[in-house]
């Protein structure tokens, strides 16, 4: 039986002062990596809609797509701690559908946490979930899921107002209950004070190094993609390298290179 990590370690790492290292992951292989790499979370997100499904921007990504992928992750990392992140309206419509959802998860993908955009408006939500066994990971700040209503992906917290509403947010979603919270695109002097006035973890994506952790997209940190967000590090240029890959292979193929004798059977 393999033992897992609970929510209950990453307060106790925040306490500590060691910082938590989460990455998105949609496959099994990706997610061995990752997982052997020394990540202490996998994110199975939405943003598979995007990186992965070739979709515009997150909203499109169904419960049945997002189950086939955490179930990939969970296969590819069967000791790693998997949080899901709840889909676009599979749990904004009512109470009932959302425990529902943040359960699938949990029994048929073996997720160990769902993560959920907004604050304190989803506080009830949060509650729920937690009362019915379900840990959760709050997300506030930009809300990736709300790109319509927001009229765009841009930098929240600039002004004392807002600022003010993100603080208070993820206190609310701390006091009902959530293990971690996101804090997605947010000035660097505002992630520091909302990760000092929470006990639970903050995890960043674009919210500065004092977070009690930082999370990143696997695509933009491998460089699959032609450009990397100002939030992430390209840690390698593994697109150039496939497309290479496949440039030389297309070239000896054609000119009668491959396969050699090496690669051929008698
Ligand atoms: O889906 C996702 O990749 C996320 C991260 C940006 C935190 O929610």
């Amino acid at each position: 039986m393999i033992k897992r990590t609970t929510v209950n370690a990453f307060a106790k790492r925040k306490r500590e002062g060691e910082k938590i290292v989460m990455v998105t992951a949609y496959d099994a292989p990706t997610a061995a990596a990752a997982a052997d790499a020394g990540i202490d979370i996998l994110l199975v997100g939405d943003s598979l809609a995007p990186t992965v499904l070739g979709y515009r921007n997150t909203l499109p990504v169904t419960m049945e797509q997002m189950l086939h992928h955490a179930a990939a992750v969970r296969r590819g990392a069967p000791g790693s701690f998997v949080v899901f992140d709840l889909p676009f309206m599979s749990y904004q419509e009512s109470l009932e559908k959302a425990l529902h959802n943040a359960g699938r998860a949990l029994k048929e993908a073996d997720c160990d946490a769902v993560k959920l955009e907004g604050g304190a408006e989803q506080a009830a939500l949060v509650e729920a979930l937690v009362g019915a066994g379900i840990p959760v990971m709050g997300h506030v700040g930009l809300l990736p899921q709300r790109v319509q209503t927001a009229g765009g992906y841009r930098i929240q917290g600039r002004t004392p107002e807002t600022a003010e509403r993100i603080l208070n947010d993820a206190k609310a979603l701390e006091q009902a209950g959530a293990f971690a919270v996101v804090l997605e695109c947010i000035p660097v002097e505002l992630g520091k004070s909302v990760t000092e006035a929470l006990e639970i973890p903050t995890v960043g994506i674009g919210s500065g190094s004092d977070c009690s952790g930082q999370v990143q997209v696997m695509n933009d940190l491998i460089g699959l993609f032609e450009t990397t967000p100002k939030h992430a590090k390209r840690y390698a240029d593994v697109g150039k390298i496939v497309r290479e890959a496949l440039e030389n292979y297309v070239s000896e193929v054609k000119n009668g290179v491959f396969p050699d004798e090496d690669h051929s059977f008698r």
